[in-house]
């Protein structure tokens, strides 16, 4: 689905519609292999969960995919851009401005209020909010009334919301979310996942979202299965019940 309104995104690396590519990746811990060949494009405007059981390598897999960590093999590109050449400060500049994190710890700044939160890695990067999409942003994540709180004033959901906003306001051609919805309740949960997939919808960004949910999964165009540092399987236009399914013979 395409449409839709100021705020319209992606920028760089125009006509591909590759947002993240993975080839041949691996990362190891001394001798543990966290990822063991792992190899996936994701286009963009797809949102695409990443499941696996525990130590499978999921978080490993996110670090990797989105730059924050470097891979031991294989290459990884953001754009186009093989992240594996550039340099430390290279890597960090190009994350800043084309990556979004939501973890499941929210990393919020105490003290800093909802608004100064939600704009600090346009600050970072020198730049400030334009305020018809910072609006934008706010709204969607249901915050208008908020600004002013800091975050110890705020229900752990709204902390999330504050949190998924901070990663929506640069505008990132790619959003990773490891677990995000983790410690929600089932509404709050559900208000999450809506608006990561509004954001693939709406503005074509790229959502990959590491989740042990099912239910989650199922916002999903499609769901990879991670086992012991490889891609052992994948779903496309997953129901809750199939993910199910698949997740037992894991
Ligand atoms: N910094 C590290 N040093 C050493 N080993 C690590 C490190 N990070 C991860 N590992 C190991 O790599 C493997 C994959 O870890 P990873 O955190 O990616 O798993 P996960 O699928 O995210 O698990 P969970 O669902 O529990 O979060 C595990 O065996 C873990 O112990
Ligand atoms: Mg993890």
């Amino acid at each position: 689905m395409t449409t839709m309104t100021a705020g319209t995104t992606t920028a760089g690396a125009a006509g591909s519609q590759v947002a993240v590519a993975l080839e041949s990746v691996t990362k190891t811990y001394g001798p543990v292999r966290a990822l063991n060949g792992v190899s996936r494009t994701f286009r963009r405007g797809t949102f695409t969960a990443v499941m696996g059981p525990s130590g499978s390598g999921k978080s490993t897999f996110l670090h990797c995919a989105s730059g924050l960590d470097r891979p031991s093999g294989g290459v990884v590109r953001l754009g186009g851009v093989d992240i594996g050449r550039l340099s430390e400060t290279k890597r960090t500049k190009l994350r800043r401005e084309r990556i979004g994190f939501v973890f499941q710890a929210f990393n919020l700044i105490p003290s800093m209020d909802v608004e100064q939160n939600i704009t600090l890695p346009l600050r970072l990067g020198g730049a400030e909010a334009e305020p018809a999409w910072l609006d934008e942003v706010v709204r969607r994540v249901g915050l208008a009334d908020r600004l002013r709180h800091r975050p110890s004033e705020l229900s752990g959901g709204q902390q999330q919301r504050a949190a998924l906003a901070r990663a929506l306001i640069t505008r990132p051609e790619v959003v990773f979310a490891d677990e995000p919805t983790g410690a929600l309740d089932p509404r709050t949960a559900r208000d999450m996942l809506r608006m990561l997939r509004e954001a693939a919808d709406l503005t074509g960004q790229t959502i990959v979202l590491v989740t042990h949910d099912p239910v989650a999964a199922a916002w999903a165009d499609s769901v990879v299965f991670l086992s012991r540092g490889r891609i052992v399987d994948e779903l496309t236009a997953p129901s809750a019940a199939a993910v199910m399914d698949r997740w037992e013979t894991l």
